[in-house]
């Protein structure tokens, strides 16, 4: 029987806003009510979702085989793994609760695994025993939907020490909140002190050395087609550690 949980999840409501299966009563809750104060969050998550995908396959198609994933959340639903299906993909979270979730998910799934990893503790990390090109070859770091857990110093140690971790070569896909939710105070106050938006046009110097093509609202990264019609909620980009 599945234990449910007492609270809500972040990763568990994204799932439920992006019509998956892997959330409960709780979640569904707590989204509809988040809703409320701010309506359009299932198009921005497809949104978000789509802007992994071709951030994804951009990095695939750069001949990149190996992808850490940061704050992973419910890996389904278009995930990493998905998108790249030749790759070797560690999903990581920091949440126990999540990671045995998504451990479960990928059970049957001989090339991705997920394992508990917090993106402010990341001394030590070493994915060698779960990703064969860490260590030799440049591989693909996911930090997507995380950032807004992260204080300024946090992020940018985070982006520091995984820089120094890879090869040259490797990519780097991230995205932030951006000051979208200053406009609607209640929703903002359900986020909760410990929640992070950023201004873009500071959001740069947060990666240290990685270099990066733009920060853009993600619907706006090399779309394909029209971009979807959403608020510049998200921005991001796909930075590389040059060779
Ligand atoms: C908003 S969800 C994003 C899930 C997924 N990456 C996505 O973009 O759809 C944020 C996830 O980050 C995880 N998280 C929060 N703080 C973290 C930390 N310090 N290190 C690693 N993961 C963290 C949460 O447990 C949650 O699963």
């Amino acid at each position: 029987m599945t234990v449910q949980p007492s609270a809500p999840s972040t990763a568990r409501m994204i799932d439920f806003w992006l019509g998956g299966y892997d959330h409960f009563p709780v979640d569904i809750a707590a989204a509809e009510a988040f809703e409320q104060a701010y309506g359009p969050c299932a198009a921005i998550f497809r949104s978000l979702r789509a802007f992994l995908g071709r951030t994804v396959r951009f990095v695939a198609d750069q001949g990149i085989t190996d992808f850490v994933v940061f704050g992973a959340g419910i890996p389904s639903q278009g995930n990493v793994h998905q998108i790249a299906p030749e790759a070797t993909v560690l999903y990581t979270d920091a949440d126990p609760k999540i990671v045995a979730h998504g451990s479960a998910l990928l059970a049957m799934t001989d090339n991705a695994h997920y394992i508990e990893a917090d993106a402010t503790a990341l001394s030590g990390f070493d994915p060698s025993a779960y990703l064969p090109g860490w260590g030799s070859r440049p591989v693909g770091v996911i930090f997507l939907g995380l950032a807004a857990f992260l204080d300024d110093e946090q992020l940018s140690s985070a982006l520091r020490q995984l820089y120094a971790a890879v090869e040259p070569g490797s990519f780097l896909v991230v995205d932030f909140d951006g000051l979208e939710l200053t406009a609607y105070p209640e929703a903002l106050a359900m986020m909760g002190p410990g929640f992070h938006m950023r201004d873009p046009a500071e959001f740069e110097r947060l990666l240290g050395d990685w270099r990066v093509d733009g920060i853009v609202p993600v619907a706006q990264w090399h779309p394909e087609g029209e971009p979807e019609p959403v608020p510049d909620a998200f921005w991001g980009g796909v930075a590389v550690k040059p060779r």
